[in-house]
């Protein structure tokens, strides 16, 4: 059984200071960045673009975990692939031609993502469930860092572990909103494998340590 990994979002970062927050993320037990894009359309906040991504990119040591909070995503695929973009995750909610922009993802050369809002079935996955890197559920309303995290998010993901059984067993079932060092191990126990932290990291004495207890979450 794989390890479960941790994503801490920059989003919570202190942007006056990047460089020095992701030098932590790199010295930490972090598995991954998460990089939150939001056009203030799909979501009714506005985070960061290009020039803040590749900047970033510089001297991160870790995978890029790209969550695009945008509509229309398939404009920008080619550019957030060249901005350093590892794993690009867009909003079923935000596809028309979902099947399409997933083919668009790899043929990138990055690992695809569909990310689902708090309101929308897993069983809307079924029909690409084969096709994806990774599905991530959202447990808060995308828009913020810092918001509570919402119950109903373990029975979509035990659904969804469900699913991907059959379907894809590979696949990566991550969880994004109000995640801690309170609810990981009950997160884990359903089936999720990979966590994002924004404010349990950035907010915690010590952020390093945070990523350190959370990566050694254990259960049976
Ligand atoms: C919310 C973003 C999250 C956010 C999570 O719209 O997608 O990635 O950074 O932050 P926390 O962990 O503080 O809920
Ligand atoms: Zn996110």
């Amino acid at each position: 059984k794989m390890k479960h990994l941790i994503a801490p979002s920059i989003l919570s970062a202190d942007f006056a200071n990047l460089q020095r927050d992701i030098e932590m993320i790199n010295e930490s037990q972090a598995d991954w960045f998460h990089v939150d894009v939001m056009d203030g359309v799909f979501v009714p906040n506005i985070s960061f673009g290009f020039p803040v991504i590749t900047a970033a990119k510089k001297n991160a040591k870790k995978p890029f975990d790209v969550h695009l909070m945008i509509v229309d995503p398939d404009r920008y695929i080619a550019e957030f692939a060249k901005a350093g973009a590892d794993v690009i995750t867009v909003h079923y909610e935000a596809c028309t031609h979902l099947h399409r922009t997933i083919q668009l993802i790899k043929s990138v050369g990055c690992k695809a993502g569909v990310a689902l809002n708090p309101h929308t079935p897993v069983s809307l996955l079924k029909d690409v469930l084969q096709d994806i890197d990774l599905a991530l559920v959202m447990s808060v309303n995308p828009g913020f860092g810092g918001q509570q995290f919402i119950p109903q998010t373990l029975n979509k993901i035990s659904e969804l572990k469900q699913m991907a059984l059959q379907a894809n067993p590979n696949l990566y079932i991550e969880v994004d909103g109000g995640v801690g060092i309170n609810n990981i191990g009950s997160l884990i126990e359903a089936g999720a494998n990979v966590f994002v932290a924004g404010n349990a990291v950035f907010a915690a004495p010590s952020p390093t340590q945070m990523i350190a207890d959370l990566k050694n979450v254990q259960v049976n």
